[in-house]
């Protein structure tokens, strides 16, 4: 293949935590590339990390999937690319609105305030799985039960609906079929309106985030029930989803660094650099999308308007520009300028929280189970697909 001919984008990764080898000759031919989606239209896609920085903070691009001619990675996305998706397919001003409604929940106050409750749910679910005691599937037994419980305990949403809500945020990002994405998107507006009308009842608000926005944005008019109903979903999944699999696949990449975990245990206070340096080697959410609204000089290369951008955050974190020897696990590096929580206006709302939830659960799990070892060959766990975030379907433990 000569560097100049698209590859596919996504494509699947070979190692759960490297970028996939295919994406190869795009970093060689950084900072920005020619990818074809699935639907055979071609997109930029940016590699460097530089560029990307400068690209995600450019108020030229758009990331509104309403638009004629947005990107559409799979025919999944496009499924549901019409429906409205709160704050990460907004763009300003009305996302600085809605930005404004949010973040008062996730400051990195709250998350403080938040790691004695974290700390409790996690030591549950450990107690949970000695109880049951060994082998365990560690992404139903821990993974995703603890982002899960955390974001509906700071939502408001009644965790006993978890069986139906992570079901339907599994089928929205993973649905083999585009008419499971619908179907699924529309379960959950349901769910997300009658929960809503009835904190709405409520004469007075509940303790959870959606209790406040109901009384105070549905009420002063700020925000209608249908945006209401946007912003729950991309709450409740971006809420779990992301850090479930950051959760699953650092629990993996760590048994499979055992110097690296050694030098966690024997030096706690490097954990929330290593949870930087996980998020960065990691990059699970591999694939941002952008449109260009205008004409943009960027690198040397023209983007045209209406062109299609995609930022594969794994191959920028690996800028070996930015990160000497980018494809090896160090936790003294200053890791924190990865963009895998993006960059920009639009730059992760629940990055403190993630935090939080990520040094929490991963210091708790190796030091309640110190002899925590993979229950199969590494090579045999299945991880997910390469147009999903990314992360381990499943994760067989012992101890
Ligand atoms: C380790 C876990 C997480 C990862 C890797 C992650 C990753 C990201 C990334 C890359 C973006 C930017 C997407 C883009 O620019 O296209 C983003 C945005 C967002 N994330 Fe996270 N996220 C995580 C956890 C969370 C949590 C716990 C929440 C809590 C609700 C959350 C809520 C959001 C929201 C609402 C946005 C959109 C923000 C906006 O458009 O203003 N994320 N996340």
């Amino acid at each position: 293949m000569t560097e100049t001919e698209p590859v596919a984008f996504p494509q699947d990764r070979t190692c759960p935590y490297h970028p996939p080898a295919a994406y190869a000759p795009l970093r060689a031919t950084r900072p920005l590339s020619r990818v074809t989606l699935y639907d055979g239209r071609p997109a930029w896609l940016v590699t460097g990390r530089d560029t990307a920085r400068a690209l995600l903070a450019d108020p030229r691009l758009s990331t509104d999937r309403n638009r004629d001619g947005f990107p559409a990675p799979t025919a999944r996305f496009a499924a549901v690319k019409n429906r409205k998706t709160a704050l990460l397919g907004v763009d300003d001003p009305e996302h600085r609105v809605q930005r404004r409604m949010t973040v008062p929940g996730f400051t990195l106050r709250r998350a403080t305030e938040m790691r004695p409750r974290i700390q409790r749910i996690v030591d549950e679910r450990i107690d949970a799985m000695i109880a049951q005691g060994p082998p365990a599937e560690l992404v139903s037994a821990f993974a995703l039960p603890v982002p899960s419980t955390v974001i509906c305990t700071l939502l408001g949403v009644p965790y006993t609906d978890h069986d139906f809500f992570e079901g339907q945020s599994r089928r929205l990002l993973r649905g083999p079929k585009a008419e499971d994405v619908m179907e699924a998107r529309d379960q959950l507006e349901e769910y997300f309106g009658e929960l809503i009308d009835c904190k709405h009842k409520q004469p007075e608000p509940g303790d959870g985030m959606l209790d406040e926005l109901v009384h105070r944005q549905l009420r002063d008019g700020e925000l209608n029930r249908e945006q209401l109903i946007a912003m729950a979903i991309i709450l409740l999944v971006a809420g779990h989803e992301t850090t479930a699999n950051m959760i699953s696949l650092g629990t993996y990449t760590l048994l499979q660094h055992p110097d690296r975990l050694a030098e966690l245990r024997t030096d706690p206070a490097l954990i929330p650099n290593a949870v930087e340096e996980l998020m960065r080697m990691l990059s699970i959410a591999d694939g941002l999308l952008r449109m260009a609204l205008e004409d943009i000089e960027v690198a040397g290369t023209t983007i045209r308007a209406g062109d299609g951008i995609v930022f594969s955050t794994s191959v920028i974190n690996r800028d070996e520009d930015v990160y000497a020897d980018p494809d090896t696990l160090d936790w003294h590096r200053p890791a924190r300028h990865h963009v895998a929580f993006g960059f920009g206006i639009h730059q992760c709302l629940g990055q403190n929280l993630a935090r939080a939830e990520l040094e929490i659960a991963l210091r708790t799990l190796f030091d309640r189970l110190p002899a925590l070892r993979l229950a199969a060959p590494a090579d045999e766990i299945p991880f997910k697909p390469g147009d999903t975030i990314q992360g381990m379907l499943e994760l067989p433990v012992t101890w």
